[in-house]
């Protein structure tokens, strides 16, 4: 397993451009079992979960041609015939439910596993679940397998929400189900991510109709054939705001370029009540920071609130700043692993129960580190980035999973980085599993 040798203290600057987004990408990829014609897929960051998400479809007879260097994925689905999602190639992504949907709208049945558990918290389906029951699907869950069947999906009122708040994937899932019930599906408590968004503006060039793209409620009017496309997924809000987090970890100066700043106003917000100077144009975003920031409360919420796929990131940020600071997580209660890795780096922090009270220290020092999720191992090479000495970040295929490169891209901007080859990728590949 790859790790990373971190040599803290050097301030990032200049610019950097963010690539797709990953969250985008995999939908969409899932959107293309919806047609028979090509779907072309443009501005494809080079990631694992994309590796995976590829051969999930291949499983279920797409034809996939990916060509990594320009970034476009090329998904043609002739044969109909597979209808089984096997758990060993479920199991390294959650993105991967996301067939569920579409299997059963074209081919009208699925058999799909139980997406991979994820170190973030527990991760049920069971909205995705109730949306195609409401569709009308005929659903068992055996051994691990979903199997679900309708003849043909019907178009009905459904609310889809939790405790937490709306569902990214689950409205994925019902949406482009939807696309080919029959008559009217009213989803009410969508999910207003941007990567909603970009899917439904996907499926809306492939033919579906889809009233109130953006809004909490979703007028799906059902069609009987959706035909191919040809998009350039949105850039990674997610990629952007970790640079400017690191930006402003660094006490640095870093233009974001290729950005949507506005999918991102919440962080920005933030960064700027915790002293950063942050300056926006319609697609790049500047941020510097001063010597010493002030303390912030955040709690993380669906879109437009405080992303909590930024949580991790932040609080890396907030273990310098100048006083105590408040992490209310309200999407994942328990997305708190990086907690105790900071804890080694000389970090002050105390949890209780969803929310930590980070007491900013003068400095963090190198150490040695483990990464065990996505976005807590991002927080953890911020957190080196910005540390005294020396830091080791191990099992860095978490990283890999969603950010292209990382390695390269932050020592271009100044940062001591270096990626050492370790032990078997085999062990690493079967250990990754979230998203
Ligand atoms: N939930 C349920 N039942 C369900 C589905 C969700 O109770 O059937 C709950 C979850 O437990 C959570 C909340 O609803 O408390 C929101 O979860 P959501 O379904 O929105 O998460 P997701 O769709 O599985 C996507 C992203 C995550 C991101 C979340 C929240 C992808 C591939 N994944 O997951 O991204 O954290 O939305 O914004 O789009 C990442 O990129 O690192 C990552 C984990």
């Amino acid at each position: 397993m790859d790790r990373f040798i971190i040599e803290g203290g050097h301030r990032l600057t200049g610019e950097v451009a963010v690539g797709g987004a990953k969250n985008s990408v995999l939908p969409i990829m899932a959107a293309a079992l919806l047609t028979d014609e090509e779907v072309v897929i443009r501005r494809v960051p080079r990631l694992r979960d994309v590796a995976s998400q590829v051969k999930v479809l291949q499983s279920l007879g797409a034809r996939v041609l990916h060509d990594e260097k320009q970034g476009i994925l090329r998904i043609r689905c002739d044969d109909e015939t597979p209808i089984t999602a096997p758990y060993e190639l479920m199991k390294t992504m959650r993105a991967s439910i996301c067939v569920l949907g579409p299997l059963l709208a074209k081919r009208k049945r699925a058999r799909v596993s139980m997406p991979g558990g994820c170190v973030i918290g527990v991760r049920p389906i069971d909205l995705h679940l109730k949306g195609m029951e409401g569709l009308g699907a005929t659903l068992d869950v055996r051994a691990g397998y979903v199997e679900a069947s309708s003849p043909r999906l019907r178009g009905n009122t459904l609310f889809l929400g939790s405790s937490a708040g709306s569902t990214v994937l689950g409205t994925a899932n019902v949406v482009m189900a939807a696309t080919l019930a029959e008559g009217e599906t009213l989803l009410e408590n969508a999910a207003q991510e941007p990567e909603v968004v970009d899917l439904c503006h996907v499926l809306a060039k492939m033919g579906a109709q889809i009233d109130g793209i953006g809004s909490h409620c979703l007028r799906i009017t059902g069609v009987d054939k959706l035909h191919g496309v040809d998009h350039a997924v949105i850039p990674d809000r997610i990629e952007a705001g970790t640079f400017a987090i690191a930006a402003a970890m660094t006490k640095g100066d870093l233009t974001v370029r290729g950005c949507q700043p506005r999918d991102l106003l919440a962080l920005i917000e933030r960064l700027r009540a915790a002293g950063c100077d942050v300056a926006t144009g319609a697609d790049w975003l500047r941020v510097a920071a001063p010597r010493r920031l002030r303390p912030i409360d955040v709690t993380t919420l669906p879109h437009p609130g405080f992303p909590t796929d930024l949580q991790a990131q932040l609080m890396a940020l907030l273990t310098t700043a100048d006083g105590i600071s408040m992490i209310h997580e309200r999407i994942y209660p328990d997305r708190f692993i990086h907690v105790a890795e900071l804890h080694r780096m000389g970090a002050r922090i105390r949890k209780e129960g969803a929310t930590a009270l980070v007491e900013g220290v003068a400095k963090l020092s190198g150490a040695p580190v483990m990464a065990s999720d996505l976005r807590g191992s991002a927080a953890l090479v911020l957190a080196g980035l910005a540390a005294e000495g020396e830091t080791t970040v191990d099992r860095v295929y978490h990283i890999d999973r969603g950010y292209e490169r990382i390695d390269e891209r932050l020592r271009l901007l100044g940062a001591k980085i270096e990626r050492r080859a370790g032990e078997s990728q085999a062990l690493s590949m079967a250990a990754g599993a979230g998203g």
